[in-house]
């Protein structure tokens, strides 16, 4: 089974249709305005497909690159890094992210990426926490230490994407006592972006405490025409509903819940629709869904390196769900597609069914193993 039968059956009666409007960036329609998080190490070809079959990301992202490595893209056009991996050629809207301090090399791997990959949106990374982004390179969500620094850099790339729309992704500041976001959105602003993200918590915290909400309402209140999207800590399709619709703002992005449910953007889309919120799949579903995230992820990297990387995948999978803490201790070893398999065939938690890849699936896995 793949996950375009995996669809999740109405579970409630339905209810009133909140008032909610697409969101505009630039040219682009994002609709509804629920978007798929930048995650990298998750967010690659094989995770976007899988949230697209389910459908209801009004705008999909990929994993962030590093525009100084990017540039090699210069001399090697025919070739594509694991990270751009689909994004010539899946459908649209897709956004790619890209993270650096330096204007020009932004701005050159923006103009590439609008011209030749024809993505729909460019999309800045100000937020990464993390030091070999932050202290390392000056990048990231050091760069909210200097909102001009960060208006320069998204002017530049406006310029250079020429028509293609420039958003940025931020965190409220670099510490509690540099809680600059306010400012950095309105250098955003002037600098022509065509939206803006803020995740809810500094970049010192990292994930710990809760997202701030009424910090990303602020920084929208201090803006004139700059589309917000607010982001942090939502875990249900009510919670998106409920932040999108209560705190003024222009769309909601959903990260880490995403991973365990890539069926949260149907669910959500539903209510905003006024329909009942589907069900989740069920566990043997669910199952069939990890097997054919495998396959996706071996078609592309073999079927060696795929396990490996399926590894983190199934772990996030089987979060929340009985026996969970069993199977994540056992799929984290796995070494080979037979051990991987045999793992989701013992050890996922589910009922019991039977399914196309348990009756001698191995060899229906990246293309046969
Ligand atoms: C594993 C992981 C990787 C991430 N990678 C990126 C990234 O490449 N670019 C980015 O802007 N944010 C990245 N983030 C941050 C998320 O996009 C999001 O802002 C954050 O997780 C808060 O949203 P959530 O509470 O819905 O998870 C990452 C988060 C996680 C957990």
């Amino acid at each position: 089974m793949s996950t375009s039968n995996a669809t999740i059956s109405p579970t409630q009666a339905s209810t009133p249709r909140p008032a909610v409007r697409p969101l505009a960036i630039g040219p682009v329609v994002v609709d509804p305005p629920v978007l798929q998080a930048p995650m990298a190490g998750y967010t690659n070809y094989a995770f976007r497909q899988v949230v697209r079959e389910f459908g209801g990301a009004g705008l999909l992202a990929t994993e962030m690159i590093a525009a100084r490595g990017a540039r090699w893209l210069e001399t090697h056009r025919g070739e594509n890094p694991d990270r751009l991996w689909g994004v010539r050629d899946e459908p649209r809207p897709l956004a790619v992210q890209m993270w650096d301090n330096d204007p020009e090399n932004l701005a050159a791997v923006g103009r590439r990426l609008a011209r030749d990959f024809r993505v729909s949106v460019v999309d800045l990374n100000f937020g990464c926490p993390v030091r070999q982004v932050t202290v390392k390179a000056h990048s990231g969500s050091w760069l909210l230490r200097d909102p001009s620094r960060v208006g320069e850099i998204v002017r530049r790339v406006v310029e250079a994407c020429d028509g293609t729309p420039v958003t940025a992704k931020i965190r409220l500041g670099c510490a509690e006592t540099c809680r600059t976001a306010v400012e950095v959105a309105q250098r955003i602003e002037e600098a022509g972006a065509s939206c803006l993200t803020v995740h809810g918590r500094v970049a010192a915290q990292f994930f710990s405490g809760r997202a701030d909400w009424e910090a990303i309402a602020a920084v929208k209140r201090s803006v004139s025409r700059l589309p917000i999207v607010g982001n942090g800590d939502i875990d249900s399709a009510e919670t998106a509903v409920e932040r999108l619709t209560s705190h003024g703002l222009d769309g909601v992005m959903i990260a880490r819940e995403s991973l365990a449910k890539p069926w949260i953007f149907a669910q959500t889309a539903a209510l905003l629709r006024g329909e009942p919120k589907p069900a989740d799949p069920t566990p043997d579903e669910q199952y069939e869904l990890v097997l054919h995230h495998y396959d996706l992820v071996c078609r592309r990297f073999g079927a060696e390196r795929g396990t490996l990387l399926m590894r983190k995948f199934a772990c996030s999978y089987a979060q929340g769900l009985p026996g969970a803490r069993e199977f994540r201790g056992l799929v984290s070893r796995v070494l080979s597609p037979a051990e991987f398999i045999e793992v989701m065939r013992t050890h996922f938690p589910r009922s019991g069914g039977t399914s196309k890849f348990s009756q001698g699936g191995l060899s229906k896995i990246g293309g046969g193993l």
